[in-house]
């Protein structure tokens, strides 16, 4: 059972101890940097946070034990069109629990949360990735997610997924 709880006071000393393989360190930027961001461009800096980027940061559980960690974002105007967009901006499972299913079931996860829209609305959930990244790639396609181009400053593949609300009637 994989669920996600917010970094908090209890479980972010754990969440620096996380790792991935050597070989994958090229692909993911190590959890202290992504909580640094996430200090810098949360509602404790309220004016970068809305002049740039919010960050949400979540660590994965699976049962009790943590396995891993995400960063979501929200943008009033993302990169690739300008609208208003959640990105699953840093996403890492642990070297021993690669694998199992585990990541997958954390996009289910995060598109529930995504889907209460906590920021504001969006029509898009993007995700991007090195383009030697097969896991990553096989993970986010077999997601739902499509690809829509490539970043122009270091060639990642972007790709996004709607989210888009049906109105009732
Ligand atoms: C990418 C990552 C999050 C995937 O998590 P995971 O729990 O291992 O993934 P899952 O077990 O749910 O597998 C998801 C898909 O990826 C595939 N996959 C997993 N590891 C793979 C690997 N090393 N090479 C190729 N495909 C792989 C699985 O076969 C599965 O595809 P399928 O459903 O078509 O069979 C994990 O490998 C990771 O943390 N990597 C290092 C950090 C990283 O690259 N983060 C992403 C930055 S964009």
């Amino acid at each position: 059972m994989v669920h996600l709880k917010k970094i908090s006071h209890d479980n972010w000393m754990e969440c620096l101890a996380l790792d991935v393989h050597d070989w994958q360190k090229q692909f993911v930027n190590p959890n202290i940097f992504s909580l640094a961001e996430a200090y810098v461009h949360s509602d404790a800096n309220r004016e970068d946070a809305e002049k740039y980027y919010r960050c949400i940061p979540f660590a994965i559980y699976c049962n009790d034990k943590m396995v891993g960690f995400t960063l979501i974002t929200y943008e009033k105007e993302c990169d690739f069109d300008d609208t208003p967009g959640y990105e699953i901006y840093r996403l890492m499972i642990a070297k021993d629990y690669q694998g199992k299913g585990i990541g997958k079931e954390t996009i289910k996860r995060i598109m529930e949360y995504i889907k209460t829209f906590p920021y504001g609305e969006a029509e898009y959930i993007y995700a991007s990735w090195h383009p030697e990244n097969k896991a990553s790639e096989r993970l986010c396609l077999g997601s739902g997610f499509e690809i829509v181009g490539k970043d122009a400053d270091d060639g990642a593949i972007r790709a996004r997924l709607s989210i888009r609300r049906i109105p009732e009637r």
